[in-house]
């Protein structure tokens, strides 16, 4: 018998999204994104993005259903992100997949945008992800994860205390006058500049936060020692002060994830989420990896951030180890804790 064919849906932030996956291989993944629509105003505006997700609902289920071949009637479960995220675009999402699902008479499952950024790992192997270390980093959320079954648990070992790096990328981008999203652009921008420039601090790595805080994160520290930092330098070098603060998040990032793996003893770690799309992050993970002999995994950069084809993989990881669907009035939840990896009732 060949593989369910899982369609997912997700509209928790600014993307429309819809993949299809077949098993464990992607048959489609497209992506409708109102960022341009939210940039003047510096961050995603929640009412801006409902609207757009409404607008752009349907033709990008039409076109993910066009790119993959398959008709809806091929469709065997409907996943979509339940949560976390903007409860107005979480709610454009349910509904679409709900009548989806009523329609065509097929179980829906009701997941976590967190784990399903884990979960797009799935499509890239053949074989199920062994115990590993997650660490999961997007614009809303940083942490540190230990997984052995991405369909039955998710245990947390640690999280950021203040701002998610992604936000502090966000934010940073904002007063350096670079744009938005910030992420992409202190990337860019830091290419041609000196990571060694400006030694700015790397939050709870004092001897005392490793012995009460080893595995949280904070970046609120960083974020005022640059703000500062800008203020002081009026003529600052722009790519020298965004590769010395990617270099500083980063670095904490990668010391805090290889001391998880060393500490539980697991040899294998997964970054997940926008903030994996860093090129430093990836290329320093790879170099700090090998070294200390953890097995990588990072997805390829457009399933790093938001995307649809992470929705659909969770689904299909649920419908493969012969999970239970959600309940068809499930509510989409906006502070869906990273541990409830989808909604049974
Ligand atoms: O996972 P994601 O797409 O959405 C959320 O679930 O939040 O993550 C978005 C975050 C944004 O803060 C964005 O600036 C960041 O990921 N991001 C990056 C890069 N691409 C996206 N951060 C650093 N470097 C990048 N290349
Ligand atoms: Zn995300």
């Amino acid at each position: 018998m060949s593989d369910s064919i899982i369609l997912g849906i997700e509209t928790s932030c600014d993307e429309t999204a819809v993949g299809i996956v077949q098993g464990r291989t992607l048959l489609a993944n497209v992506i409708a994104s109102s960022v341009d629509e939210h940039a003047r105003f510096g961050g995603v505006v929640p009412e801006i993005a409902s609207r757009a997700h409404l607008e752009a609902m349907l033709p990008t289920i039409e076109k993910a259903l066009r790119d993959s071949k398959v008709t809806l009637a091929d469709i065997d479960a409907i996943a979509v992100t339940a949560g976390p995220g903007l409860v107005g675009a979480l709610l454009v999402g349910t509904s679409a997949a709900t009548g989806l699902a009523l329609g065509l008479g097929k179980p829906i499952y009701g997941v976590n945008h967190l784990a399903a950024h884990i979960s797009v790992d799935a499509l890239a192997h053949r074989h199920p992800l062994e115990s590993t270390i997650a660490l999961l980093v997007s614009g809303g959320h940083s942490s540190l994860l230990q997984i052995n079954d991405i369909t039955s648990s998710i245990a947390q070992l640690g999280a950021t205390m203040d701002d998610a790096a992604g936000e502090a990328f966000d934010k940073i981008s904002r007063v350096m006058g670079l744009g938005f999203p910030g992420g992409p652009a202190i990337d860019r921008t830091a290419l041609d500049g000196d990571p060694e420039a400006i030694d700015f601090p790397r939050g709870l790595t004092q001897p005392s936060d490793w012995r009460t805080r080893p595995f949280d994160f904070s970046f609120s520290g960083l974020k005022t020692a640059v703000a500062r930092y800008l203020e002081a330098t009026p003529d600052f070098h722009k790519a020298n002060v965004a590769a010395s603060f990617q270099e500083a998040i980063v670095d904490v990032l990668l010391l805090k994830a290889l001391a998880a793996c060393k500490e539980s003893g697991i040899d294998s770690l997964l970054i997940a989420g926008g903030v994996a799309a860093n090129s430093r992050l990836r290329a320093l993970a790879s170099q700090r990896c090998e070294k200390s002999g953890v097995r990588l995994r990072i997805p390829r950069p457009d399933l790093c951030t938001d995307n649809g084809a992470m929705v659909a993989a969770l689904g299909s990881l649920m419908v493969m180890a012969g999970r239970p669907g959600s309940q068809i009035d499930f509510e989409a939840t906006s502070s869906l804790p990273v541990t409830t990896l989808s909604l049974t009732s």
